[in-house]
């Protein structure tokens, strides 16, 4: 895709990674509506392209995101808000097929925060600050915030934080399910890009119906989202790479996906 579209973000290939950098630092990456339907074009764009496995999101050493832009939104009144739909165009994000990984270091406030929970796996940096300060604003989470840190870390802390506005350090946020993993800030985005560089090797429908399959576990119930697993279990085996990963694996060597 090509990047001169966009300019609050950046976009790059490494391989089969597709990574996408927040870019607008004097508003520490603020989510206006510019940068919204920037991110959302190039996730779509990725997820598109067959080139591409897995698609990486960070943002700047001091600002995964320092939430939705507030400057944008002090003046509007419900008719502008409500008429606009505003934050709906995240949907677009979350229908994205193809895992994506956030690598977050420093803020992930408000909608930052939101945005890295709509990723498939986030890895912090030891400076990684995430909250949901939208209560000091008079307002509350309205990216789905309420919704995904709740099932992320369970009410009681969800409550905490969206009705105090507090911070989670990113010890916290590891130890509450909230990241798969903290790594030192200056190692942060090697180590992101490695993990979806690993992603990215592995065969793509397995990939793609593995995300689907963890998506149902929020959507279903129990024995719904056995069953819905199960069934995608076996259609694997309608696929070569199912053949070529268990041969591999009988042949003692690394499996070569057809489907990447
Ligand atoms: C617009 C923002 C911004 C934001 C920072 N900036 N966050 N602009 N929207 N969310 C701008 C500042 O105005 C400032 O611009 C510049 O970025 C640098 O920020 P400073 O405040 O000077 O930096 P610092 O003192 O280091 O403090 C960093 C910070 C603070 C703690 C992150 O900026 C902050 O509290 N930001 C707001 C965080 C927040 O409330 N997020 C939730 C937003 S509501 P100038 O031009 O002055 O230099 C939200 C809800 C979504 O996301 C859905 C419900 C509405």
């Amino acid at each position: 895709q090509s990047a001169q579209r966009y300019q609050n973000i950046r976009v790059e290939t490494r391989e089969r990674v597709g990574l996408i950098t927040l870019d607008r630092p004097k508003a520490l990456n603020a989510l206006n509506a510019q940068t919204m339907r920037e991110t959302v074009a190039a996730v779509q764009a990725f997820d598109a392209d067959r080139g591409i496995g897995t698609i990486l999101l960070t943002g700047s050493e001091r600002a995964f995101a320092a939430g939705a832009d507030i400057k944008e939104m002090a003046s509007q009144d419900y008719a502008d808000v409500y008429l606009a739909d505003w934050f709906a165009d995240w949907d677009g994000f979350t229908r994205v097929r193809k895992p994506i990984v956030a690598a977050v270091s420093g803020y992930a406030l408000g909608g930052g925060c939101e945005l890295a929970m709509m990723c498939d796996v986030l890895i912090a940096a030891d400076t990684a600050q995430f909250g949901q300060p939208e209560i000091d604003l008079g307002v509350l989470p309205g990216m789905g915030g309420s919704q995904r840190l709740t099932r992320a870390v369970g009410k009681a802390k969800a409550m905490d934080m969206i009705l105090t506005g507090r911070r989670m350090d990113a010890a916290e946020a590891e130890r509450s399910g909230l990241v798969s993993r903290v790594v030192p800030a200056d190692e942060l985005l090697d180590r992101a890009l490695e993990v979806a560089a690993t992603i990215s090797t592995r065969s793509l429908p397995a990939a793609l119906a593995a995300k689907e399959a963890v998506n149902a576990a929020f959507e279903t119930t129990l024995a719904q989202g056995v069953l819905f697993e199960r069934r995608a279990f076996h259609a694997a085996f309608a696929t070569e790479d199912q053949k070529e990963g268990m041969a591999a694996f009988a042949q003692k060597r690394q499996a070569e996906f057809k489907h990447r």
